[in-house]
């Protein structure tokens, strides 16, 4: 409830305190007296980096399969939060990533959503598919499928065994500036209209690696030789595949910039602010905003990376250093 105070009691306040009691009930604060500055010199390292191992997701679905079905969770996945105090969602200020599987005849329920979203496949056979505004399309190992802003979308798994992959999505961002919808397909499954191998929404795995290939061969630069998975994916998504060769460091660089990267192939080490983080396929790996970074694989190495640059290069807060 707004409430007022005597503007003749305000003029006479005899001292600072008295000042700011006389302020607190109007709902404004003295801006010299304020405990906590409201600038500073570069960005402050909130998130922190860290590293999520597929082994121990594997295992985690894998249970999450005996115990909860599909009717019962929208999506049975999990959720990389990283690991400071308050958080139980990010994994870095703007994006989410989670691992997902789907068990063998299940189907996950069609939904569209503001938020941007877009997985990256580790383990399917032929058979598992995701419906992309009616558009059927395969996922197959390291396949990249997108499902932009208000896209409806769901899973299924025709083949006979379990379909893992990791999702990336922009809900922190949403969170943050508040634009959520989300509404659920009106005949839960979406039908198929088409069945498609080619699409916008889909970057296989075989031409991402052939395209690798032919990329400007460059393994010393910060992002190792890298190739666009789109001219931007989506609004606020980045993504990018990397070929990081055996034992060539990548040049150390900081950005403002968000990244998270997922192994799609290979084994090798990141070292973030001098931390060392091993990883092999399927690991991921959360490298919050203006943090060092490097990466060194220890066998030919293909990562994902997918990062929030549209969005600070937008708002022209983009900025990135090799120092
Ligand atoms: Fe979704």
């Amino acid at each position: 409830m707004t409430k007022t105070v005597s503007p003749s009691n305000l003029a006479r306040a005899g001292s600072l305190d008295e000042l700011y009691s006389l302020l607190r009930p109007l709902s404004v604060g003295a801006g010299w007296n304020k405990p906590t500055p409201s600038l500073w010199d570069e960005p402050r390292k909130t998130f922190v980096p860290f590293r999520w191992r597929y082994d121990e997701a594997k295992a985690a679905l894998d249970a999450a399969g005996r115990l909860i079905n599909t009717e019962l969770a929208e999506r049975r996945n999990l959720i990389l939060f990283n690991p400071v105090p308050g958080n139980d969602y990010a994994t870095t200020r703007t994006l989410l990533a989670a691992y997902q599987m789907i068990l063998p005849q299940e189907k996950a329920r069609s939904h569209r959503h503001t938020p941007n979203a877009l997985r990256l496949i580790l383990d399917a056979e032929e058979g598992a598919y995701t419906i992309v505004n009616g558009v059927k399309l395969p996922m197959r190992p390291g396949d990249v499928l997108l499902t932009p802003n208000w896209h409806w979308h769901g899973h299924g798994n025709e083949s006979p065994v379990p379909a893992y992959w990791i999702d990336f999505l922009d809900t922190p961002l949403i969170h943050a500036l508040e634009p959520m919808f989300f509404e659920p397909h009106p005949q839960v499954y979406e039908p198929v209209a088409e069945v498609a191998t080619e699409s916008t929404m889909r970057f296989a795995w075989t031409d991402t690696v052939a395209r690798l290939e032919s990329a400007p061969q460059t393994p010393d630069t910060p992002y190792a030789i890298q190739i666009a998975l789109g001219d931007r994916a989506m609004a606020t998504i980045s993504l990018y595949m990397l070929l990081l060769k055996a034992g060539i460091e990548t040049m150390p660089h900081r950005t403002t910039a968000n990244n998270i990267y997922a192994v799609a192939r290979g084994t090798g080490i990141s070292v973030i602010d001098g931390e060392s983080f091993a990883w092999s396929r399927g690991d991921v790996i959360a490298v919050p905003a203006w943090r060092h970074h490097s990466h060194c694989a220890g066998e030919n190495a293909i990562l994902l990376r997918v990062s929030d640059e549209p969005v600070l290069r937008k708002l022209e807060l983009f900025r990135q250093r090799t120092d």
